[in-house]
């Protein structure tokens, strides 16, 4: 028996494990239940009581060295495994790219939008999505009743007194001149929400900017100029514009904006009807009654406004049709965006 001891000993000293297979090997030949140190153990019963105690002694100093070795023969493969040059990891193979995460296109375009009437000495001002009855309606000269209270599909939350959610980010001209003196230069993005239904071309939750100027002597052809000069930045230099007569309860006089249609260039195509233009803005010189209401003078100051969907403006730049597709965060056509700076 003591030489079958030696002999195993010797195994175990000289073996070398070079994978988990070699390794498992090793587990299954020397300690496992069925292995050789059980097998000697279970011979330990033959040997004659006085040589016993002996015995079993080598027998578990080896059972322990062969534990040991076992510890041992993981530590090195794991070492080497781990190691570059030995290791099975190709270093030759081109290293795994990080996906880089993008703007929303609505993001993006909003971003665009301030930073063009940054240009301009424009600030950027914004207020609460839910709106008093005064701030959203009563103040922008809508008298109760008015039937342009009924144009804006609106989200009631209260009753007498009326809490909405904002129809529109016209709310923040009035928050604006309640609390600044003019001049005022300000622009105010943000969400607003409509009882609508939702389709390709409408959505109960949206995006607006609007505009504001206010001080001596603003004209008509102040607003004229700025929105020319933002359609051109925002689409291209060859942009054209043109005024609609409009009406809007809080500009006197109204005037919607179109610019050229930048997809087929003012040939007609299905995105601007067949009439070479596009919808972009309403706007319009502000109501000398809404200035009253906010407390500034209508006979010292005068003023333009603006309002535009952000959605839109994305869609015309980019060419999308559906409007559902800036909520339903497929990653296919986030992606699309990965290259536009915000
Ligand atoms: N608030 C209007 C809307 O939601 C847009 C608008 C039109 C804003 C004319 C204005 C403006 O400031 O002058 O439809």
């Amino acid at each position: 028996m003591k030489e079958q001891v030696e002999k195993i000993k010797k195994e175990i000293d000289t073996y070398k494990a070079e994978s988990q297979e070699k390794l498992e090997e090793y587990r299954l030949r020397f300690i496992s239940k069925k292995g050789k140190l059980s097998t000697l153990f279970n011979e330990l019963k033959n040997v004659p009581s006085e040589g016993k105690r002996e015995m079993g002694q080598v027998l578990n100093e080896l059972k322990n060295s062969a534990k040991a070795k076992f510890q041992q023969l993981i530590e090195n493969l794991e070492e080497k495994e781990n190691s570059f040059g030995t290791s099975s990891i190709d270093l030759t193979l081109p290293s795994s790219y990080y996906t880089l995460g993008s703007a929303h296109p609505i993001t993006s375009t909003r971003n665009r939008i301030v930073s063009i009437f940054e240009k301009l000495g424009f600030n950027v001002s914004e207020g609460p999505e839910i709106e008093d009855d005064w701030h959203n309606f009563t103040a922008l000269n809508f008298p109760p009743n008015h039937p342009a209270r009924e144009m804006q599909d609106t989200f009631f939350i209260e009753k007498e007194p009326d809490i909405t959610l904002r129809t529109h980010t016209s709310s923040v001209q009035v928050r604006v001149m309640e609390n600044q003196k003019p001049p005022i230069r300000t622009l105010s993005p943000g969400r607003v929400f409509r009882n609508e239904a939702i389709s390709a071309r409408a959505h109960c939750v949206f995006h607006q900017v609007e505009g504001l100027y206010v001080d001596k002597n603003v004209s008509f052809v102040d607003l004229k100029q700025t929105l020319y000069y933002f359609a051109q930045e925002m689409f291209g230099k060859d942009t054209k514009i043109r005024y609609r007569p409009s009406y809007f309860p809080f500009t006197e006089p109204s005037a919607e904006i179109d610019i050229s249609c930048n997809i087929c260039k003012g040939d007609g195509c299905n995105i601007c009807k067949y009439s070479g233009w596009v919808e972009i803005a309403g706007s319009g010189m502000v109501d000398p009654n809404v200035l009253a209401n906010c407390n500034i003078d209508p006979e010292e100051y005068t003023g333009f406004a603006f309002g535009m969907g952000i959605e839109r403006i994305t869609m015309l730049k980019y060419q999308i049709n559906d409007l559902r597709l800036f909520t339903e965060n497929d990653i296919r056509f986030l992606k699309q965006f990965r290259t536009v700076s915000s």
